[in-house]
This record gives C-alpha cells, structure tokens and sequence, in this order.
C-alpha cells in the first residue's frame, strides 16, 4: 500500500477554554484601556506595554494556566520537557479595519496567542510558510488547484472562542487580516526554555 509521510512536521497547538471567563472578563476590562502604543502596520492596531508576568497579578494567573502547555509544547519541539518560563506578555486591540502585518517573533521559541474576544469570520490568525528566497520562485497556484498540506503556503487557523489559547513555533510567520468585525482584543507572549543542551554544547537563558 502507498504511503504519503509527512516529514519535518511544524506542530500548533490549540486549547480550548484554557482562560476561565472570569479571567478573560478581569483581562479585557484591566487591560483594553492600557492599549496606548501604536502600530506601524495599522492606525487601528495598538498594544499595551509588554510585562514580565511577575509585574501583573492578571499576567500572573495567565501564566500559570499557559505555562503547563508551553511545556507540553516545548516538549514536541526539543523532544524533551524542559523548564519554561514566559518572559513577556502583551495585549492586542485590534479594531474594525485593523490588521497586523506578517511577522515572526524574535528572541524567543514559544509565542501564544489567547482570545479575549470574539473573533469575526476573517479576523483569524493567519500563519504562512517563510517567504525566503532572493531568487525566482515557480508556483503553481489558480481556480484549478486544491492546496493541501504540502502545496499551501498559508493556512487560516480555526475560529477561536474567548479564553482560547494557540501555540505556535516563535519563528513561524503570522498575520491577521483587515478585522471585518467589532473590536478583538487577544493577548499575546513569548516563552524560553531554561536551557537548550546538544550533547555538551549548552546554552541557558535568563527572561
Ligand atoms: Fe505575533
């Protein structure tokens, strides 16, 4: 029988409901009005001032409730359970019209994204494959072709619910599309692990 393996597999991960109600309330009223820095990508888009989640008590209870995914996660990418700490927290108000630029997050391997709001159809969190390259590209994409797993070089994630959470490899490509809908508020961050070993080659990182 033939066999299709998908080899060097980019994993996500998505849980459902990881933030309580009343936490995501707590957030959404603490933090929507905190949402003062601009964005270069968007007139719609602002941010709040990224904290380390020692220096918020709301940050701190999300990080609790993140953290033990992160490690789960982390344990896909490094083949190991490491030690993770998330060294910053940030939240997005994205308004009607708004949308974030594609982007990746630096000095950092984990990021994740929790819903705080409703999102509306077409304000998904949208990943890409690396655009790379300074050379000529062949692609074969029009009405007659069906991506799939191998072909895509985006892929639209699942409608999110409030208290959502997604986990993503720090390096992969994001964006979100023009938000069609009332105002989406999410809160993003990014986690290291402690330490990274290669068979005596170590490095450790303080957050
Ligand atoms: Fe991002």
């Amino acid at each position: 029988m033939d066999e299709v393996i998908g080899i060097f597999a980019t994993p996500l991960l998505r849980a459902p409901a990881t933030l309580p109600p009343g936490l995501v309330d707590a957030l959404v009223a603490h933090f929507s009005a905190e949402a003062i820095e601009s964005n270069s990508s968007s007139a719609h888009l602002s941010h709040t001032r990224m904290l380390h989640p020692s220096q918020s008590p709301l940050y701190g209870q999300v990080a609790a409730l993140v953290t033990p995914k992160v490690v789960d996660f982390g344990g896909l990418l490094f083949g190991e359970r490491l030690g993770w700490s998330i060294k910053e927290m940030w939240v997005n108000v994205l308004d009607n019209g708004g949308k974030q630029a594609m982007h990746n997050h630096a000095n950092s391997f984990v990021s994740g994204v929790v819903y705080l709001t409703p999102t509306a159809e077409g304000a998904e969190t949208v990943f890409m494959k690396s655009p790379g390259g300074t050379d000529f590209a062949f692609r074969n994409d029009h009405k007659g072709t069906t991506p799939g797993p191998y072909s895509a070089d985006k892929w639209v994630s699942p409608s999110p619910d409030p208290g959502d959470l997604m986990l993503f490899p720090s390096y992969l490509m994001h964006a979100v599309p023009p938000n069609p809908g009332g105002r989406r508020i999410s809160l993003a961050f990014n986690a290291i692990p402690t330490r990274l070993d290669s068979w005596g080659y170590a490095v450790s990182f303080a957050g």
